[in-house]
C-alpha cells in the first residue's frame, strides 16, 4: 500500500453540527430470504401536500465553510485525487453537506444511536472506514472520550478542528491495511456501497485488525422502493433511477446490492453473533409517527436536493447516458417521490458481528 500522509492536509473548518413488493425493483425472493424487515409504518392521513414538501437540506444542516481541499476539478465539481479507482462521487462542499445531512437521517433512523453493535464500555480504539466528512468519527469521539478514533478516506475533506481523540488518515481501504493485528475494539463502515469492489477482502481485513471480542458493523441503503399497502406505482421513474444505480454499480464492479451479502460474508470470515437488521426509510413525510415523518422529510430533501450530485457523473460517464434524458428522468422521479399518497420506503441494512475471543487468522 502506498504510505499515506499522516494527517489530512489542511482542509477546512466546519461548523458541525415490501405488500412487500421489493421484487418490483430487482430483488429476487432468494435475495430477501435473510431479511428481517422492521414493522409496518402507519401513514399520517391528516397531512396536506404543504410544509415538509418544500423543505430543503439547508433547513437541517449547518453550512460548511469553504476552504482549501485537494482534488480534481471537473464540470464545476471536485473529485478525490487519491485511490485506486476513479471516484464518481464528488468531495466538495455540496457533497459534504449531503454527507452531514445523511448522518442526521441515519442517526435518527437508529433512534439517536451511532451504531447498533453492542460494543463494550470504554473502548480504546475505533476505526471508521470511508469516513467522508468525518461527522460519524467526530460524534464517536465526543461520545467516547477515552477512545482513539481514526477515520480513513481517500479524500482529504475532513475538518482540521477536531476533538483531541479523533484523527483522519488518507488511504485506500481496498489496499493492504497497515493497521496492527488485533488493535481495534470497533470497526465501522457506513454508506460504502458502490465504492467497494471486494467486500470479502474488506471483511477479512477488518476481522484481522479487530481485537478478539471486538465488533465490525456495516450499514448502507438499498434503493428498492416498496410499500406495505400497495400504494407504490410499478414501473415508476423512481424505479428506473434505482435501476440506473444498480447498473452503475455493476458496470464499475461494485454491486449496489452488496448489503444483501454482508451477513453471509461476515459469517464466512469467522465472525460470531452476526445480526442483520433491515430498516425502512420512508421516501417522504407520509408516516404518522413523528420520528418516521422526520426521517421521511430528510429522505425527500436528500432525493430532491442531494442525489443528482451523485448520479450525474455516473450516468453520463459510467453508463454513457444522455444528460438530457437524465434531467427528465430526475424531474419525473422527484415529482413521484413527493407524492404523499404513495406510502413508499427504501431499505437500510445494518449488519454487525463479533470477532470470536479465540479467533485464529
Ligand atoms: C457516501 S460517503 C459516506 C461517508 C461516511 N461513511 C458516512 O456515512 O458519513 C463514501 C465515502 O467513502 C470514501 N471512499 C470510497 N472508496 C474508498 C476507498 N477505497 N478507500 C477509502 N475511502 C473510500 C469516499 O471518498 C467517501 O468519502
Amino acid at each position: 500500500m502506498t504510505p499515506p500522509p499522516k494527517q489530512a492536509s489542511p482542509v477546512k473548518t466546519r461548523t458541525p453540527s415490501p405488500t412487500n413488493d421489493a421484487g418490483a425493483a430487482g430483488l429476487t425472493s432468494e435475495d430477501q430470504e435473510t431479511q428481517t424487515i422492521s414493522s409496518e409504518i402507519e401513514p399520517d392521513e391528516s397531512i396536506s401536500d404543504e410544509g415538509y414538501a418544500e423543505s430543503t437540506s439547508t433547513s437541517y444542516v449547518s453550512s460548511i465553510a469553504s476552504d482549501v481541499r485537494r482534488g480534481i476539478e471537473e464540470n464545476g465539481r471536485l473529485y478525490a485525487a487519491y485511490g485506486k479507482h476513479k471516484p464518481w462521487v464528488p468531495v466538495d462542499d455540496a457533497e459534504m453537506d449531503r454527507n452531514d445531512f445523511q448522518h442526521c437521517k441515519f442517526t435518527l433512523l437508529l433512534n439517536n444511536e451511532l451504531h447498533l453493535a453492542p460494543i463494550k464500555q470504554g473502548p480504546h480504539k475505533i476505526l471508521d472506514l470511508g469516513t467522508g466528512s468525518g461527522i460519524w468519527a467526530i460524534d464517536m469521539g465526543d461520545k467516547h472520550p477515552s477512545a482513539e478514533i481514526i477515520g480513513v478516506d481517500t479524500a482529504a475533506v475532513q475538518p482540521n478542528i477536531l476533538p483531541p481523540n479523533v484523527q483522519f488518515e488518507i488511504d485506500d481501504i481496498e489496499s493492504d491495511w497497515l493497521y496492527r493485528e488485533s488493535s481495534f475494539d470497533f470497526i465501522h463502515g457506513r454508506e460504502l456501497v458502490l465504492s467497494i469492489r471486494n467486500w470479502p477482502r474488506l471483511v477479512q481485513q477488518s476481522f484481522r485488525a479487530l481485537k478478539p471480542g471486538g465488533y465490525f458493523e456495516l450499514s448502507g441503503s438499498l434503493p428498492v422502493i416498496s410499500s406495505d399497502d400497495g400504494t407504490h406505482i410499478p414501473n415508476s421513474a423512481f424505479e428506473e433511477m434505482a435501476q440506473v444505480y444498480f447498473d452503475m454499480g455493476d458496470r464499475i464492479g461494485a454491486s449496489g446490492k452488496a448489503p444483501l451479502s454482508w451477513k453471509t460474508q461476515l459469517e464466512e470470515a469467522g465472525f460470531e453473533n452476526v445480526v442483520e437488521k433491515v430498516l425502512k426509510i420512508p421516501t417522504n413525510p407520509w408516516p404518522k409517527d413523528p420520528r418516521m415523518k422526520k426521517i421521511g422529510a430528510f429522505e425527500l430533501s436528500h432525493f430532491r436536493d442531494g442525489i443528482s450530485n451523485i448520479f450525474a457523473r455516473g450516468y453520463t460517464q459510467i453508463l454513457g447516458g444522455d444528460p438530457l434524458y437524465f434531467e427528465i428522468l430526475m424531474a419525473r422521479a422527484k415529482a413521484e417521490v413527493s407524492n404523499r399518497r404513495m406510502h413508499t420506503y427504501l431499505l437500510f441494512y445494518v449488519v454487525y458481528g463479533q470477532r470470536p475471543l479465540e479467533a485464529q487468522v
